[in-house]
């Protein structure tokens, strides 16, 4: 079946080429509702199946979905299974529509934390999918940020021990070599929902110049208007990337095409 055609939407600037989600609030959005939380991981589902396509038909790079945290474990059994649950369910029902959308399925984090099923469920999706040249989606699962650095941490302590890796060739590229998943780009977007202002452990590394969006929305709630509002916010933001924007020019965007509307921003006397 072909592909449907991309379609970009229409922004006053630049395009998030990978864009990174904490999909907070399924436990608030139940509890509103007067239902179990797992209620709100249900509901959860159908808003990744929605933003994972409309990704894809915009033409959208990369979107990672941080679907289950190192911490998470902490969270009661029967909570737990449920998502596990759910994941493996997903997975399986999605695969003719990833396929359709030409999708690719990566998964970070400590995998092998996952139940067995879970994890075969995902590696054949992942086999399934890897000759797919649309969107890559990444699910962050069992993951957490410290440890992703740690991991790879450990293994290049490995290599020098070895006498692969020599201590004083090692540079920032060296360390972004062991990280979970090095080929993907930095996130250009992260957006939270549920409305919480912080990271939690997710992508420490690779947020470091990413553009910032947390929106009151529950990620049940969170749907294809509310990601186009969050990629109208990104186009207008100025990135810097520490430097300052050339004398009475636009500050450089590498390998993005400033908007020609945006105003000038003057420099600050101090800019991060
Ligand atoms: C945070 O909400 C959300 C999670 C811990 C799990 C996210 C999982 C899904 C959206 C569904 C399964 C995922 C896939 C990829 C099929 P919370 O429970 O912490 O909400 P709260 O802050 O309101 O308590």
């Amino acid at each position: 079946m072909p592909r449907p055609p991309i379609q970009r939407p229409d922004l006053p600037g630049p395009f998030p080429e990978h864009i990174a989600i904490v999909m907070d609030g399924n436990g608030r959005w139940a509890q509103r509702r007067g239902q179990p939380r797992v209620f709100g991981h249900r509901a959860g589902v159908q808003t990744v199946r929605a933003i994972t396509t409309a990704c894809a038909r915009m033409g959208v790079g990369s979107l990672t979905l941080y679907a289950f945290s190192v911490e998470n474990w902490q969270r009661p059994n029967a909570e737990v299974r449920t998502l596990m649950r759910l994941l493996r369910v997903f997975l399986w029902r999605e695969r003719a529509t990833l396929m359709e959308n030409g999708v690719r399925l990566k998964c970070i984090g400590r995998l092998d934390d996952l139940p067995d099923r879970a994890l075969r469920t995902l590696r054949q999706t992942e086999e399934l999918t890897a000759n797919n040249d649309g969107l890559v989606l990444r699910l962050a699962l069992s993951y957490g940020s410290r440890s992703e650095i740690a991991d790879g941490m450990a293994a290049a302590a490995r290599d020098v021990a070895a006498g692969k890796l020599d201590p004083d060739s090692i540079d920032e590229e060296t360390l972004r070599g062991y990280l979970y998943d090095p080929e993907t780009p930095d996130p250009d977007l992260i957006i939270r929902t549920g409305g919480d202002l912080r990271l939690s452990n997710f992508l420490l590394w690779q947020a470091s110049y990413a553009e910032l969006y947390v929106t009151d929305l529950c990620w049940p709630d969170f749907g294809e208007e509310a990601l186009l509002e969050s990629f109208r916010a990104f186009a207008q933001r100025q990135r810097r990337f520490g430097g300052l924007p050339p004398e009475g020019g636009e500050a450089e965007q590498p390998g993005k095409t400033p908007p020609p509307e945006q105003s000038v921003v003057q420099p600050k006397p101090s800019q991060t």
